[in-house]
């Protein structure tokens, strides 16, 4: 069990601007679970988010930058830059997955139509730009879809990797194996040959992949806490983590926000990750070498557990706290 009194130590009470917060950009395709990493990242004021780039993914691309803006209105924070970014994979046909984050792509949430405008720079040009700006390895790159903006930023901006404070993507899976084919997890599926440039890129990478998203599942008990937060956003987030189908959906996301808010949380190795582009029936698998076997060097820090309970506190925590709606 998580010690609750442990995420008191970060929080603020009054909900004002923390001077000393993690500035992050948050590229994403919501996307259900999106949603909530979105919504959990603004009730956190040890993180200034500085932009929400949409990514084609889950939905549309259309759709996903429309859910980003609708997602920070309902956050009480329209002034945060949204960007559309990419609108289709870099080779691959674009795949998407109505059949479990619906029609809207938010599940069972219904939200206004967003009055807040999109910007108008691309969200390549606006993540290059942020980090060329900002002080040297002071961002925090969050990826919570398919890779291809942040392939395309390194691809046409090199010089932003050694500018990355670090790269937490969620993505990929390991022992646990695909949710999208049977090897292969979705983001990276979706689009593997950015994932390549993005696992071969220098990039400071932690990985989240499904052997820990599956472990934080949203069970009735936990909703029921959520949802009895009271408020509008908590009230949102009991929706969204309302099973798609007969068992309690995963958590996977919100864990790239929750990581960096309580890294005790987790743990994992530095290992190398490799991505299938060739094979048909394994594209996009992340192949992870655990023991060191293939003499490649390691490119990333793969976590494996997770302590779910610790997740939902913290959840918990964030939205019954001063810096959102209420
Ligand atoms: C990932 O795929 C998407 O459907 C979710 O939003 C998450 O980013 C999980 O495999
Ligand atoms: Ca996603």
């Amino acid at each position: 069990m998580v010690e609750r009194v442990g995420f008191r130590r970060f929080s603020q009470a009054n909900g004002s601007k923390n001077m000393t917060a993690r500035h992050i950009i948050i590229d994403t395709d919501p996307g259900i679970d999106d949603a909530v990493a979105i919504l959990l990242a603004l009730a956190s004021t040890e993180l200034e988010v500085d932009a929400v780039v949409a990514v084609a993914g889950n939905m549309p691309l259309a759709v996903t930058e429309a859910n980003a803006r609708a997602i920070c209105e309902l956050g009480g924070r329209s002034n945060i830059a949204v960007y559309a970014g990419c609108g289709r994979p870099i080779t691959r046909p674009p795949i998407t997955a109505e059949h479990f984050h619906g029609e809207t792509g938010l599940g069972a949430l219904v939200l206004p139509a967003p009055t807040m405008a999109l910007r108008a720079e691309h969200g390549v040009d606006a993540t290059i730009d942020l980090m060329r700006a900002a002080p040297a390895k002071s961002v925090t790159w969050c990826a919570l879809g398919p890779l291809t903006n942040v392939a395309m930023a390194v691809i046409k901006a090199p010089d932003i990797v050694e500018r990355v404070g670090e790269l937490v993507l969620m993505g990929g899976a390991s022992r646990a194996l695909g949710n999208t084919t049977p090897a292969a997890e979705f983001n990276i599926h979706a689009d593997p040959h950015a994932a390549q440039v993005v696992f071969e890129s220098g990039l400071p990478i932690t990985m989240i992949p499904l052997d820990v998203t599956h472990q934080v599942r949203s069970t009735p008990e936990r909703i029921a806490r959520v949802a009895a937060l009271g408020g509008p956003v908590a009230a949102a987030v009991a929706r969204l983590l309302e099973p798609s189908g007969a068992q309690p959906s995963a958590l996977h996301d919100p864990c790239v926000i929750a990581y960096l808010l309580a890294p005790k949380l987790f743990q994992g190795s530095r290992v190398n990750v490799a991505i299938e582009c060739e094979s048909a029936l394994t594209l996009g698998m992340t192949v992870v070498d655990w023991r060191g076997v293939s003499g490649r060097p390691v490119n990333a820090k793969v976590l494996r557990t997770v302590d779910a309970e610790g997740v939902y506190a913290l959840l918990e925590e964030r939205l019954s706290g001063s810096s959102i709606p209420r």
